[in-house]
């Protein structure tokens, strides 16, 4: 069994991989910033997918802490680590970096090189 922990699964792009990696019985931790979408995402994936391994975990790909315990906890529920998946960033508005205020800059900076 492979295990593939894919960051930022609730929705969009994250969520599809973690459906497609679940179909072919891979077992997938997917996170996010709540746990309202995290677990929203979660019953949403076990339904698509009965009997589907999947673990939920709470983690902002910008603190190394969450990061590091995302792994952990993956690790410790399916055995190991196979597959990560760097997904979860934010797409910010077109234009260009410079003129950007630096609030912005460092959020993105932070989602990107932290993850
Ligand atoms: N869609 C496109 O056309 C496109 C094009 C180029 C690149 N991309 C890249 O592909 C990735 C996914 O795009 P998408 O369109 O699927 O995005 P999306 O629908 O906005 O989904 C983003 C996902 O990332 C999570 N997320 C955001 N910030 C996070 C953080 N700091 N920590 C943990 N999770 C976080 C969100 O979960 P919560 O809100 O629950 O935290 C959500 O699950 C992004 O990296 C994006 O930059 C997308």
């Amino acid at each position: 069994m492979r295990a593939v922990v894919i960051t930022g699964g609730t929705r969009g792009l994250g969520f599809g991989m973690a459906q497609s990696f679940l179909k072919r019985g891979c077992a997938v931790t997917i996170s996010g910033r709540t746990e309202s979408s995290v677990q929203s995402a979660v019953a949403a994936l076990a339904e698509g997918t009965p009997g589907g391994m999947i673990l939920g975990r709470v983690a902002d790909v910008a603190s190394p802490g969450d990061t590091t315990a995302l792994w952990e906890a993956a690790a410790e529920r399916f055995g190991h680590v196979d597959l990560w998946v760097n997904n979860a960033a934010i797409f910010p508005a077109y234009g260009k970096f410079s003129d950007r205020r630096q609030s912005r800059r460092k959020r993105s900076f932070g989602r990107m090189l932290s993850a």
